[in-house]
């Protein structure tokens, strides 16, 4: 895995969060990454897309809604997105949420994506819970995200 701080010097102004769908997962670490960068007064430009375009211009899905509801955040006017190839140009750091991300956007062609869940789960893929029996365990996916993602900002105010 690539480090991500491996541009020493330079600094980090723009995440994209990337899963499959950009309808479960990414949205949240968007919303997190978001609340987190006010939080660490970091001017850091965070946004999300899915690797496929089946959902393209949908709402996050409910159980997600409803996670990040009960976390005081409202991301019921995102909408899905795919990754383009001028993401791979525009974002300082492209972060997959599961191994198939990152594979999917190197055969896209983008050179360096990180997994998530190096920054805290030893490389854990955050599950997907597009398949996930109702609400259960949108919890412990949101948490994930969040762990890894203050991880990251931690490491970015390290350096
Ligand atoms: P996400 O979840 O990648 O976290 O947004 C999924 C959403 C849709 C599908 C798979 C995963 N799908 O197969 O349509």
């Amino acid at each position: 895995m690539t480090d991500p701080y491996k541009k020493e010097n330079q600094e980090i102004k723009s995440i994209l969060f990337v899963c499959l769908g950009n309808i479960c997962r990414s949205p949240l670490a968007e919303a997190i990454a978001k609340e987190m960068a006010t939080k660490y007064s970091l001017t850091m430009e965070c946004e999300s897309a899915g690797t496929g375009s089946w959902h393209v211009g949908e709402a996050p899905c409910e159980n997600s809604q409803i996670v990040a509801s009960n976390n005081n955040k409202d991301i019921s006017h995102y909408t899905a997105r795919q990754v383009t190839q001028n993401d791979f140009k525009k974002f300082d750091i492209i972060v997959g949420l599961d191994k198939s991300n990152i594979d999917n956007l190197k055969k896209m062609g983008c050179k360096d994506p990180v997994l998530l869940g190096s920054f805290g789960y030893n490389g854990e893929d955050v599950p997907d819970p597009y398949f996930f029996d109702g609400y259960e365990g949108f919890d412990k996916v949101y948490n994930m995200i969040q762990f890894c993602i203050d991880n990251l900002f931690k490491r970015k105010i390290l350096n």
